[in-house]
């Protein structure tokens, strides 16, 4: 089920203190929280983070009964549990997004920030993100573009060789993508998914200006030029909500899971592992972590 596929390992990545932490970025991050606020439905049953990273976004957690944060990195889960908690409300799950875990239907809302440009076959993921999902639901999803303003100018100064135009993906650093809006669009179309919503966001991602304005004031003139988004897209960062076609399944009490090896579900709860009784696989729950990484 799982073919190998090149991905990007933040494992014992020091993601948080080499990004974030005092690395100038304050304006992203508020530019981006005004964009999920308008697009994520404030509340739900069930959320899944894809690539929640350290959990950065966490306050968009709040208004969901349960909320999964899945990633790849164990050391960045444990990174968000040590931060959020071991609330019975929020599950932390190692897996590859290539190889979701869960049962069809499962999430009635899903997110993904700086994550899409990690992902090189984006139809096998967005087929993984149209199982996972039930119909009706929402997947809030940022993805790097190419067709920038600043990526134009480069272009048309012949200092960029590569066409912002060109609609395939391009890969400016191993396994780290910018996407064409429209091409972008045109996969989550044949995936199933709606665009509903579009918002542009980092408008103003240049260093003087950076340096010049204070982050707040930044992030609220990006979030006044954000909805232009649903008209043109000239911002190196673009989110969207998509809706999943099909009919929305109901809500299970319980988290359930499949097996990413053979894709049988639901797995049992045995002594500190999920078993499936099709492959005879388990998997671990180390520490509050649920290890669904295959090999
Ligand atoms: C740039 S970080 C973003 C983290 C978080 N969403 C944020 O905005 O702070 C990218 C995340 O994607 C995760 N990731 C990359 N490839 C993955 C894969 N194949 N399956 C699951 N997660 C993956 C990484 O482990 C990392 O935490
Ligand atoms: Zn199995």
């Amino acid at each position: 089920m799982s073919e190998p596929r090149r991905l990007c390992d933040y494992e014992n990545s020091s993601y948080r203190t080499d990004f974030w932490e005092g690395q100038g970025r304050e304006y992203e991050d508020r530019a981006e929280r005004l964009a999920l606020r308008r697009l994520l439905p404030p509340a739900g049953r069930r959320l899944v983070d894809v690539g929640a990273g350290f959990g950065r976004l966490s306050d968009f957690y709040e208004g969901y009964e349960q909320v999964v944060l899945l990633d790849y990195s164990t050391s960045l889960l444990r990174q968000a549990q040590e931060r959020l908690g071991r609330d019975p409300r929020l599950a932390y799950v190692a897996a590859n997004f290539y190889a979701m875990p869960f049962a069809a239907g499962t999430f009635d809302a899903a997110m993904m920030v700086r994550v899409m440009h990690h992902v090189e076959d984006v139809p096998a993921f967005l087929g993984q993100m149209g199982h996972i999902l039930a119909g009706g639901g929402s997947f809030v999803v940022e993805f790097a573009s190419k067709r920038h303003l600043k990526s134009i100018l480069r272009w048309a100064l012949g200092r960029q060789r590569w066409s912002p135009f060109d609609p395939e993906p391009y890969e400016f650093v191993e396994m780290n993508f910018d996407f064409h809006p429209a091409w972008m669009r045109a996969r989550l179309a044949e995936a199933a998914f709606h665009v509903k919503q579009c918002r542009t966001v980092s408008h103003f991602r240049l260093p003087l200006l950076k340096r010049l304005v204070p982050a707040g004031a930044l992030a609220a003139l990006d979030g006044l030029l954000q909805p232009t988004g649903a008209w043109w897209q000239l911002t190196p960062s673009v989110f969207c909500r998509a809706v999943l076609d099909g009919p929305p399944a109901p809500a299970t009490e319980e988290l359930v899971f499949r097996c990413p090896a053979c894709g049988s579900s639901p797995l049992r709860q045995a002594a500190e592992a999920m078993a499936c009784d099709k492959c005879g696989r388990r998997w671990p729950i180390e520490d509050g972590i649920y290890n669904f990484k295959v090999e």
